[in-house]
């Protein structure tokens, strides 16, 4: 009997997800002989009932192209903006999922789109997910598709930002995307040769970076390069952020949203962050600095051949599970291959840099200064 597969992409977009709807959709229609409609901008086309039909014709010529042919949004099924108010419209998305007789729905998207892909897996639809995000965070996949594509265009920049540096005699503090995760800023770091790597999960001593730059300096290397993460923190910013977690971990039901309120008031606080440190640096060390934002840049443009060769395989092994009736689960990849994880093992996990990851050891190794 023809299998009928719903797709959503939903959180910020990245590279490889048209080369992965179209593994998926190809060789669901070609492979499987099974029958594939998209829903557009993530789950709210679902409650809103908008939808794309995936057929050969809509899926070629998408393999090189950046973004999503469905669109994307961070609405959430049970926190969606409605008009003025915010509503759970989770039932809506299980009516809309029966309306359409679905098998499955496969919802690609990262670490936010997990939980709520798990949500509807409760209700009982059944849901594969697939792993995309340029910071590379989603818990139990080896990679997620987007992460090689980003890092070429931010290592791409810390080379370009290098002349700079070193003809004006600066210090450039590079900031890159990747959430409360130092991959991105870690791999370009390195890859880019950057002097002093400042990630979020090494909070960072600004006496140490100010001294790294000045022994630079010293001994004769007159401009360092910083390549820094949105969310690296000070130790003293990450001190007072873990106390209001914990505060909103013991808090009690009326206490909670004050709590909450206080992390967003914190959160907001870091919002210019990397300007701040490069005043700061500016003081104490008397070098002149200045600050490059990567930002969405690194989510545009073509996908990298390992980008498009991972949504391929990630796309086409989807569609594989969905004909043996493999449900509730992440196709995570691993190594040459791929490997089902249950939903509720990977949903509201984070997959930080380990502090004994290689790439952070051979960065110490060569004299790479991390903050600390
Ligand atoms: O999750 C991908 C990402 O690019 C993060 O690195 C970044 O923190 C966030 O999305 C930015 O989100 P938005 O595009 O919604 O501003």
């Amino acid at each position: 009997m023809t299998k009928y597969i719903g797709v959503l992409t939903a959180g910020g977009d990245s590279p490889g997800l048209n080369a992965a709807l179209r593994g998926l959709g190809k060789s669901a229609i070609g492979y499987h002989n099974m029958s594939v409609i998209g829903f557009r901008d993530g789950f709210r086309g679902l409650v809103e009932n908008r939808t794309l039909p995936l057929e050969n014709a809509t899926l070629s010529g998408i393999l090189t192209l950046g973004g999503t042919i469905l669109g994307t949004s961070r609405d959430k099924p049970d926190l969606m903006p409605v008009g003025s108010k915010v509503l759970d419209m989770t039932e809506v998305c299980v009516d809309n999922y029966r309306k359409h007789h679905l098998d499955v729905l496969v919802c690609i998207g990262g670490a936010g789109t997990l939980k709520n892909a798990y949500l509807l897996h409760k209700q009982g639809l059944n849901i594969v997910a697939l792993p995309k995000t340029i910071d590379n965070d989603v818990w139990g996949t080896d990679v997620t598709f987007g992460f090689d594509t980003a890092l070429g265009i931010a290592t791409e920049a810390i080379d370009r930002l290098h002349s700079t540096a070193q003809a004006h005699h600066r210090i450039i503090i590079v900031e890159v995307m990747g959430h409360n995760t130092g991959w991105l800023a870690l791999g370009a770091g390195v890859a880019g040769g950057a002097d002093i790597i400042l990630i979020p999960e090494i909070p960072y001593d600004i006496n140490i970076v100010a001294e790294a730059a000045v022994r630079r300096w010293r001994e004769g290397k007159r401009f360092s390069i910083i390549a820094v993460a949105e969310g690296a923190m000070s130790r003293e910013d990450a001190a007072i952020l873990q106390k209001a977690e914990e505060r909103k971990k013991q808090a009690k039901k009326e206490e909670k949203e004050a709590a909450k309120a206080a992390i967003a008031e914190l959160e907001a606080k870091h919002i210019g962050n990397t300007m701040r440190l490069a005043a700061e640096l500016e003081t104490m060390t008397g070098l002149e600095s200045r600050v490059t934002i990567l930002g969405h840049l690194q989510r545009g443009g073509t996908p990298s051949a390992a980008d498009r060769l991972l949504a391929t395989r990630l796309g086409t092994e989807c569609t594989a599970l969905i004909d043996k009736g493999v449900y509730g689960v992440l196709v995570a990849a691993r190594g040459e291959g791929s490997k089902a994880i249950p939903l509720e093992q990977v949903a509201g996990k984070l997959k930080r840099v380990p502090l004994d990851h290689p790439w952070l050891e051979s960065a110490r190794r060569v004299g790479t200064c991390m903050g600390d």
